[in-house]
């Protein structure tokens, strides 16, 4: 089997009707204008997209490129002096709107490439430019802390919570991934950025690899378990057909995927061995040992609002949705320009946002509170969310014991924590990825329709 879009079928078909989506390239003068009418709650969340890599894991289905190790300082430093315009454009367009930056997550690409001196230079525009605490997290590669002093040198600059990328201790899977990193390199990442302090570390481990058995699943979760990390996540490998390890399983140069059945034996694997181990499901494939702590960014992009920066970043005020260019180049070149780096964006209606909300509520985060939903939205969940066609599709799942209502909440079942999981997958593949997918196609294309 190749999870593909395709393999998760009727999950499939019915994300690909309820997230179409048609996006515009808009001009600048538009694009700052609708930001500032759109951009209206005081507290946001900030993603920073780091889009370099130094080579090319055979499944990874971000906005990336690879360049040379030797050519980092260069080409990085380059990019943050335009990073930091971004920063400081934003900052002056929303600077009537007294926002305040909650939480600030880099992603990629890999943000551990960056050097701590240019972190430096991106929290202090940061806290320049927005009400921003002088504090980040990050996505990191175990290639990139191997060594001591840099593990140091990125928690000295104010990074507190990191995400690690380990995938497996078996070295043959990391093989299978296209991964440039040993599973030594992984475990001295992890001892160097707890000997220099850094307050949260989450472990991210993949499963559903190339001729993985459930027994080596299993060796996986135990070994980080022993490790002790503050969270672990759990992805299944999602192939998409533009990527280079799906050609090279189609070309029988990688064994296939383990099959449906075995994808839902490795996911309830974590589900019923992570828990004994003290950590608290808290996302359907994040577990943390903290009931108040998980590395979160799945909610500020579905829910909003989110201030994205970066080529290749998205950005969300929760009516209007705008994505980066994903080229460098253009990215700079608008910049200089004074220009924002948009490349496509759509309006986004509140009962659009209240189905995005219910969809990451319910299917990702486990349970959905009435309440939140209300303080959230300033209306009721069944009369806004229930004059929609969702409300058919949430009535099925209680029929057939996938959720279930509590009082307040709708909690996902343990039956519907594989629905769930095929649910989240099918989006993902269909709407981040494929947005990621016609990004990569041209800088600045007139006009994009997702799926
Ligand atoms: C942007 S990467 C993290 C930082 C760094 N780029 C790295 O890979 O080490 C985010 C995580 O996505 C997961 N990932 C990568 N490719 C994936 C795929 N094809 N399907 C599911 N998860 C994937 C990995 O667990 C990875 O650590
Ligand atoms: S999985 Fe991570 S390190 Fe690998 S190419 Fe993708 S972003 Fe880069």
């Amino acid at each position: 089997m190749i999870l593909t879009p395709r393999s998760l079928g009727f999950w499939n078909t019915i994300s690909r009707k309820v997230f179409r989506a048609e996006y515009k390239r808009p001009d600048d003068r538009d694009v700052k204008n609708r930001i500032a009418e759109t951009f209206n709650e005081r507290e946001t969340a900030a993603y920073i997209h780091i889009p370099y890599c130094t080579g090319t894991c055979w499944f990874c289905p971000y906005a990336r490129q690879p360049i040379p190790r030797s050519r980092v300082e260069d080409i990085i430093g380059r990019y943050v002096k335009y990073l930091k315009k971004e920063i400081k454009l934003y900052g002056e367009l929303l600077n009537d709107k007294n926002i305040k930056i909650i939480d600030t997550h880099a992603g990629g690409g890999t943000p551990s490439l960056v050097p701590a001196k240019y972190w430096r230079e991106i929290i202090e525009e940061l806290t320049s430019s927005f009400d921003a605490e002088p504090i980040i997290a990050i996505e990191a590669n175990p290639e990139d802390l191997k060594d001591e002093e840099t593990a140091y040198s990125l928690v000295d600059a104010g990074i507190k919570e990191f995400s690690l990328g380990f995938q497996s201790f078996h070295p043959e899977l990391l093989g299978r991934l296209g991964r440039r990193h040993s599973v030594e390199d992984s475990i001295k990442a992890y001892e160097n950025l707890r000997s220099a302090g850094a307050k949260y570390i989450n472990i991210d481990l993949m499963y559903m690899i190339p001729g993985q058995s459930l027994e080596q699943w299993i060796d996986d979760l135990e070994k980080a378990a022993d490790l002790g990390p503050d969270e672990i996540t759990a992805y299944p490998t999602l192939v998409l057909e533009n990527s280079i390890g799906y050609k090279m399983i189609r070309e029988g140069r990688l064994p296939e995927q383990p099959g449906m059945n075995m994808f839902k034996q490795m996911m309830y694997a974590a589900e019923d061995l992570l828990p004994q181990r003290g950590y608290i499901g808290l996302e359907i494939y994040g577990y943390s040992k903290h009931p108040d702590w998980k590395y979160v960014t799945v909610n500020y992009e579905m829910e909003g609002p989110l201030l994205g920066f970066g080529a290749g970043a998205m950005g969300f005020t929760g009516s209007y949705e705008y994505q980066n260019t994903c080229y460098p180049e253009t990215y700079a070149e608008l910049l200089s320009n004074d220009k924002l780096p948009v490349a496509f964006a759509r309006p986004v209606s509140l009962e659009e946002r209240a189905i995005r909300y219910t969809t990451c509520r319910l299917f990702i985060c486990r349970r959905l509170d009435k309440k939140m939903f209300e303080k959230k939205f300033g209306r009721g969940f069944d009369d806004l969310v229930g004059r929609t066609g969702f409300k058919w599709f949430l009535k099925t799942l209680r029929l057939t014991g996938d959720i279930k209502e509590e009082g307040d909440q709708l909690l996902l079942t343990r039956k519907g924590l594989f629905t769930a999981h095929k649910i989240t997958w099918a989006f993902v593949m269909n709407v981040p990825c494929r947005m990621v997918e016609e990004c990569l196609k041209e800088p600045l294309p007139s006009s994009v329709v997702i799926p």
